[in-house]
């Protein structure tokens, strides 16, 4: 064995979504996120077009995010289906984290590679991400608010058309005890096939 497994499997299992909500005000440092990021750009990515980009939010850039996700939730919600509990959200969950990280797809502009196996790359990096956190003891959570497909997302994070934004990572040192998981055991989602 080349490295401790039962450390790496327990990093794996304890990873949690942990929602800003229940975050405390203790500060993340640079010095850890740029590890979490260092760590990000070694998923696998096909044809090694390394698509992922990443934008930092922090301090007042959190203040532009939340302002940012709460105009362009009204803007592109029609009346009759805007919720004040989702406006209430995008407002306040990058202001309760201490870093917010915007995860994109940019595409190679040869497009040699298809938009999935891209997409795939930079979820692997989103996972990277998200053990990195969690051997920290940071909590993280992944959010896909649809308006992130919007355009003005793109144009708020410097991308081009083609480009995606595939989600937020709100990154923040939980308040209280580390949340349970539960998952269907591999009996369940497995064929074995040995002819
Ligand atoms: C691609 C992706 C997008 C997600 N987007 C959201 C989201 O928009 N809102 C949300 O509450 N959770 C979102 N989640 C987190 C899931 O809700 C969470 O992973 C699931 O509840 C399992 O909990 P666990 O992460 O603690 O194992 C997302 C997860 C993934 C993989």
């Amino acid at each position: 064995m080349r490295f401790n497994l039962s450390e790496i499997t327990e990093v794996i299992r304890n990873r949690r979504t942990v929602y800003p909500e229940q975050f405390s005000e203790r500060k993340v440092q640079k010095d850890q996120i740029e590890l979490i990021l260092n760590n990000a750009i070694w998923a696998p990515t096909h044809g090694k077009t390394q698509p992922w980009r990443f934008t930092v939010f922090q301090e007042e850039g959190l203040t532009h995010l939340s302002d940012f996700l709460a105009n362009t939730y009204l803007s592109s919600t029609p009346a009759e289906k805007q919720n004040d509990m989702k406006l209430a959200k995008m407002l306040k969950r990058p202001l309760l984290s201490s870093v917010v990280i915007a995860v994109s797809m940019k595409r190679d502009v040869t497009n040699r590679i298809s938009e999935l196996d891209e997409i795939a790359a930079v979820a692997a990096s989103v996972q990277n991400m998200l053990l990195s956190c969690t051997a920290y003891g940071l909590g993280s959570f992944w959010s896909t608010p649809s308006l992130l497909l919007n355009s003005k997302t793109n144009d708020f994070l410097g991308l081009d058309e083609q480009d995606k934004c595939l989600g937020l990572i709100y990154i923040g040192y939980p308040a209280e005890e580390w949340p349970k998981g539960q998952r269907k055991p591999i009996e369940y989602l497995t064929e074995w096939r040995t002819q």
